[in-house]
């Protein structure tokens, strides 16, 4: 019942390993690759493997092609990237099944590697299709996960492949990502603070319900706060308001409170008069959102309460920012609380949503504990769901 990670294999050498990587990276529009954190997290699995001398053939989707071949979604910038940061050439195979694929894995040499392209490209991806499946192991004998970010995708190289190849494993960078989670929610030491934020409640409730359960304190900015103000009756003008989650919303706070667990919201806030970087904006306190105006930040004496609620924390999970942080205007609040995260002395996880994107920009990525490469399958984890890329791993992890 527990995962048996890369290391715990004796002997690699020689031996075909196929490893599902999450290379779902953001592109421009020139096909250029501009973050590329995903590949780069998955290198030490990859070393380790090639130097053991082992035939590596990387599978990863990009997009949602949506069981098509469109080239705009291919692994070619993926491949290339990855050469790059290996210093080793990294051929990139002209399918993800198939003869010729079949032959250039027949073909590899010890410490080869070689990407397949599109895993979307067919429908069996999604529906996690046995046959598929199948078609995808290739002659491999070992299975390596290290694409935690969609292991809450039942898919067929997530999924239904682990019934097809003898030695089921995981890879350092999931090992990293449940080692931390772990220290995190089930094991933290406390108090343990949660910062929710993003635009939306729905999509967050499951999470809120499942960390009354497990935290101290949770801490609540970015829209959807205002869902949460309006159900206090509160005015908040035109701010972004989920009024079919009013009572649900409600119902959380509640439960909080019932539970003794400390709830966060913002005091004050930077209203706009329109959804745009050049706005006209002011400051103001949530009880005097002028009519008409809209919250796309929190405010400086919200930063200062959310900061103080943070100061005894020991652990610190954070999902979603607090405001607009792409527009200048609206950045201040999510950026403030960054530094007060990467400054406490808590063990800090930060993950989902664009949080590690603000985390990048605000400069401060080197002093948070971990940022994790999961976003649907961080906000899964922290809904206390068990995710199927790794219930397979945990089942047939030691089988064989
Ligand atoms: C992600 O970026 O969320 C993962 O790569 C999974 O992709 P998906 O949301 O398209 O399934
Ligand atoms: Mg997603």
């Amino acid at each position: 019942m527990s995962i048996r990670y890369i290391d715990e294999i004796d002997n690699l050498a020689g031996k075909k390993i196929f490893m599902r990587v999450d290379f779902n990276v953001p592109l421009d529009d020139n096909q250029n690759i501009t973050e590329d954190t995903r590949i780069r997290a998955v290198l030490p699995t990859l070393n380790y493997a090639l130097d053991q001398k082992a035939k590596i053939v990387l599978a990863s989707h990009l997009g949602r092609p949506k069981g098509e071949r469109k080239e705009k979604y291919s692994m070619a910038p993926a491949a290339k990237r990855l050469s790059r940061l290996l210093g080793k050439e990294v051929k990139l195979a002209p399918d993800c099944i198939g003869p010729e694929v079949h032959a250039m894995v027949d073909a590899m040499q010890p410490g080869d590697i070689i990407m397949l392209e599109n895993l979307r490209f067919y429908q069996g991806e999604e529906k996690n299709d046995a046959d598929f499946a199948k078609e995808l192991v290739n002659g491999c004998e070992i299975y390596v996960n290290d694409a935690f970010a969609v292991s809450h995708r039942a898919h067929a190289s997530v999924e239904a492949i682990t019934n097809f190849i003898p030695v089921v494993s995981a890879g350092f960078l999931m090992k990293n990502e449940m080692n931390y989670f772990d220290k995190a929610m089930q094991n933290p030491i406390r108090p343990l603070v949660a910062i929710l934020g993003g635009a939306k409640v729905s999509g967050k409730i499951e999470v809120l319900e499942n960390l009354c359960d497990k935290v101290d304190k949770i801490i609540i900015g970015g829209g959807m706060a205002f869902t949460f103000l309006k159900g206090l009756g509160y005015n908040v003008g035109k701010s972004l308001v989920e009024d079919s989650l009013i009572d649900t919303a409600m119902a959380t706070f509640k439960k909080a409170a019932e539970k003794g667990v400390k709830f966060y919201l913002p005091v004050d806030c930077v209203v706009a008069d329109q959804f745009n970087p050049a706005a006209e904006t002011k400051v103001c306190t949530v009880q005097e959102i002028p009519e008409g105006w809209m919250a796309l930040d929190i405010g400086p004496a919200t930063v200062t309460l959310f900061a103080e609620a943070l100061q005894n924390s020991k652990t610190i999970v954070w999902n979603g920012p607090m405001g607009v942080f792409e527009m200048d205007a609206f950045s201040r609040g999510t950026f403030a609380m960054v530094s007060a995260v990467a400054n406490s002395y808590a063990l800090t996880i930060v993950g989902g949503g664009d949080t590690d994107v603000a985390v990048h920009r605000a400069g401060e990525y080197a002093k948070i504990s971990y940022i994790s490469t999961g976003g649907g399958a961080f906000l899964e984890l922290l809904e206390g769901k068990k995710l199927p890329g790794i219930k397979v791993l945990e089942d047939n992890g030691h089988k064989h």
